[in-house]
């Protein structure tokens, strides 16, 4: 089988997916022919740059082109030689391997001087990856897209717009690209699977589509994987989860089932089983998400929802929907996707799942220690006052996650591990970690600028918003750290009882 995103490059304006002003713009300027010197397509890759620029080429050379229409005819020799890559009209030019001066003027300015071979036609330069040009090259370009000669139009394509000179931006006309939505993909995806004559689960589909975030050609070249499995026509769900690997259902609906009793250490262990068992977190993290989703939406739809999986997930849809409010959902599902944008960056790759779990079970046991987004109210702006609940919270999350804050520490810097070992968290307010040490040297040690920032960074991880440190010596030293080391009396009894009565 040939390539699916090569196969379905589209050939026409009518036929690319999204992306309708610059549809539309394009089409119109080569309708009027207005057409501008220079383009630039900026966005994230596989959204139709370079399709959008070859089409966009083909149409401004095509001998055939209807009055009225923007569409290329793709069968004149002009189209031809362009779709065949073979016209010296336009040329094609990766930027990430031409990256030198010499590069530029030898394959892109001596040329842009020859007129196009097609009189009424227009020399065409595609530089793709504009972004990595070295800064001589960006020059020497800048020059002839400043005086361009007749008939000749750059088209300038990049990912990374922010390393491209200011000076080269402004003498485009900016087309910014954005990623695919879904439901398009997902049709895409389809109408494509149709062509191949494969019938493929809609939950394929859809899984193919939600892995490739927009990147129509990943979603492609990922379906041309599963294609590939095909017999007799069709693909299966389990056949398809060799190429899409994906948790298994039946471990999510007993971890969702261990969060809806609140049981925090069963859930717990349940995570570090799967952990221990080589699951990727990072997609049952999603795969959470994604079956909450269902949750909640059979829950406020009710029977007449059909739940977008097989037949076993469906049922356990059903089953669980009954063991939770639709307010519960809706909060879990928060916790979960808040989780998910901080598992980005996540060195332990179980703690985004933990914090979800402990959030969730602390909330629900405990709604006072509800983390409430504080009302912008006027009072409240003049007087930045502190706000007991949310530090509370935070703070309770340090204490229980400090032995593995340490633990990923040490990994990278021994001895500011060792001396935060012998330290403990004061207080958290207006971001701002204070931290209490015995001694003078280990405080000043920690809060040196570069061991400090290390620190800081790895605060901000756990606590999922960018907080300071200060290293004070503790004048309480002795009570505080006990306490801390310990937990005091309250806190214990807190986090005892949202977790089963077991230390974890
Ligand atoms: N907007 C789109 N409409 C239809 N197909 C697209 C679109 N964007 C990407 N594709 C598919 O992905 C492939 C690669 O797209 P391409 O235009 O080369 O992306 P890039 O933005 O990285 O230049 C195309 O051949 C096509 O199959
Ligand atoms: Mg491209
Ligand atoms: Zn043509």
């Amino acid at each position: 089988m040939s390539v699916l995103y090569r196969k379905y490059r589209p050939q026409q304006f009518g036929e690319v997916i999204g992306q309708n002003h610059i549809k539309v713009t394009l089409a119109s300027e080569v309708i009027s022919e207005a057409i501008a010197h220079a383009y630039l397509f900026v966005g994230p890759r596989g959204t139709g740059k370079t399709t959008l620029a070859r089409l966009f080429a083909r149409a401004i050379n095509c001998q055939n082109r209807k009055k009225n229409s923007a569409e290329p005819c793709n069968t004149c020799p002009s189209c031809e030689q362009i779709r065949a890559d073979r016209s010296l009209d336009v040329m094609e030019i990766d930027a990430a391997t031409h990256t030198q001066v010499d590069n530029v003027r030898e394959n892109i300015i001596s040329s842009a001087h020859v007129p196009p071979l097609n009189q009424n036609g227009y020399k065409v330069f595609i530089i793709d990856e504009i972004h990595m040009l070295s800064k001589h090259a960006f020059n020497a370009l800048l020059k002839t897209i400043e005086e361009p000669p007749i008939r000749v139009v750059f088209i300038l394509a990049t990912t990374d717009i922010y390393k491209v000179p200011s000076t080269v931006i402004s003498r485009c006309q900016r087309f910014d690209f954005k990623k695919i939505p879904q439901t398009l993909v997902i049709e895409r995806l389809k109408s494509i699977s149709a062509r191949e004559g494969v019938t493929v689960p809609a939950p394929v589909l859809a899984s193919v589509a939600r892995k490739s975030e927009g990147c129509l050609r990943d979603a492609e070249s990922l379906l041309g994987q599963v294609l590939s499995l095909a017999e007799k026509g069709s693909v299966s769900q389990e056949s398809a989860e060799l190429v899409i690997p994906r948790s298994n259902w039946s471990e999510i609906e007993q971890l969702l089932g261990e969060l809806s009793q609140q049981n925090v250490s069963a859930a717990l262990s349940r995570l570090h089983e799967l952990a221990d068992q080589g699951a990727d977190l990072e997609i049952l993290l999603d795969d959470c998400i994604e079956f909450t989703r269902q949750l909640l939406l059979k829950k406020t739809i009710g029977p007449t929802f059909q739940p977008n999986a097989d037949e076993n997930a469906a049922q356990a849809v059903s089953r669980l929907a009954e063991q939770f409010s639709a307010q519960e959902l809706r909060r879990l599902l928060e916790i979960f996707m808040l989780e998910s944008h901080r598992s980005k960056v996540a060195t332990i790759p179980e703690l985004p799942l933990e914090l979800a779990c402990i959030a969730y079970c602390l909330e629900q046991s405990a709604p006072h220690l509800r983390r409430e987004i504080p009302k912008k109210t006027e009072t409240q702006v003049a007087e930045p006052a502190s706000q007991p609940t949310m530090s509370m919270d935070m703070l309770s999350q340090l204490k229980i996650f400090w032995p593995q804050l340490l633990h990923m520490l040490k990994g990278h810097n021994h001895s500011l591990a060792v001396f935060l070992k012998v330290a403990h968290p004061i207080q958290i307010q207006n971001d701002h970690l204070t931290i209490g040490f015995k001694y003078d040297f280990h405080a000043n040690t920690v809060g040196e600028s570069k061991n400090k920032r290390f620190a800081e960074d790895a605060f901000s991880e756990l606590l999922g918003k960018r907080v300071s440190i200060d290293c004070i010596v503790d004048p309480q030293y002795t009570e505080n750290h006990k306490n801390f080391a310990g937990m005091n009396e309250k806190e214990v009894q807190d986090v005892l009882s949202v977790m089963g009565g077991e230390v974890l």
